[in-house]
């Protein structure tokens, strides 16, 4: 009995004294690993800049997006006659148009339209002034439901935000009626007109480059409003739209692989 009670203690001992060896072992293992990745993680920030971008092969050429943009894979669905059924598109538009009011602009300045605004030089870069004017029926000024109740509803269009991006030419937003996807219908003539603001969609080249978030902050992009003009024909029928950055060489609108390089196709089907 004596025996084996000195035994269980050596036991004992010996299986303490290792297991202790065994967790100080993965203590500092793991301990200096994590030492390891933190130092490293550290080394790589030194390097990173929090304005440019580090790696980037060339300007890429940037995606089309549409405000509002509806849940249900970028199609309208309305009722002229209920404001119910759009008051979401024009609660979106008027959140979306906020940054873009006067007030919000005081310190935006007034650019030259037509150039390119460099400020490569300037440790400050001044944002130029959108006028909410310049989207006529669709600044939501004259009228507070976007078009929505007089069956003329606006979408606004915007280029996706690519530092360094200078567009050359005349870019300028252009939306086209389109067979309705899959259905092997051709549209009916005259079952929509567009109205573009400004006039011709035009995409000021003063807008040009954007210097990133952190040095651009009250950067604004520029906006082109797309109003259709839905004619009695067109109700009860969807309508496919397709809208598209041309005029400009280095902005790319056919790309197979990406549906939103350069352009954006949305559906609206409008009832009274
Ligand atoms: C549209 O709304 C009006 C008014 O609420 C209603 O009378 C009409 O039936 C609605 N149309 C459709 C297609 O739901
Ligand atoms: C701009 O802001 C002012 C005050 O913040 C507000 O009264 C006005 O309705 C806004 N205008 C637009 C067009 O949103
Ligand atoms: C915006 O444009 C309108 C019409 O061109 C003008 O009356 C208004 O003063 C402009 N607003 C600003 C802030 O420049
Ligand atoms: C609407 O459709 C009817 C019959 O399909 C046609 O006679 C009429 O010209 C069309 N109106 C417009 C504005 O296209």
């Amino acid at each position: 009995m004596e025996l084996d009670k000195t035994k269980i203690v050596i036991l004992a001992f010996f299986f303490f004294f290792f297991t202790g060896l065994i967790l100080l072992f993965y203590l500092v293992f793991y301990g200096f690993l994590a030492a390891l990745f933190t130092f490293t993680m550290w080394v790589m920030l030194q390097t990173l800049s929090s304005d440019i971008p580090k790696y980037r092969d060339r300007i890429s050429s940037p995606g089309l997006m549409i405000s509002p943009k509806p849940d249900t894979a970028l199609e309208f669905y309305f009722n002229r006659s209920d404001s119910q059924s759009y008051s979401e598109y024009v609660t979106t538009l008027q959140n979306f148009l906020e940054s873009y009011n006067d007030s919000k602009q005081s310190q935006n300045i007034e650019c030259t339209s037509g150039k390119i605004f460099d400020q490569s030089e300037a440790a400050v870069k001044k944002a130029c002034r959108f006028n909410l004017s310049e989207l006529g029926q669709c600044s939501g000024k004259e009228d507070a439901n976007f078009g929505y109740s007089k069956g003329t509803p606006c979408v606004l269009v915007k280029m996706n935000r690519v530092i360094g991006l200078k567009p050359e030419g005349e870019p300028h937003i252009q939306c086209t009626p389109k067979t309705a996807w899959g259905a092997v219908k051709q549209l009916e003539e005259g079952m929509v007109n567009i109205n573009y603001f400004p006039p011709n969609g035009a995409m000021d080249l003063k807008y040009f480059p954007y210097y990133g978030k952190s040095l651009h902050a009250h950067y604004l992009q520029p906006l082109v409003a797309v109003q259709l003009a839905i004619t009695p024909n067109g109700t009860k029928e969807e309508i496919a739209i397709e809208c598209k950055i041309l005029g400009s060489p280095n902005l790319k609108n056919q790309d197979e692989r990406d549906k939103f390089l350069g352009r954006i196709a949305f559906k609206v089907l409008m009832s009274e």
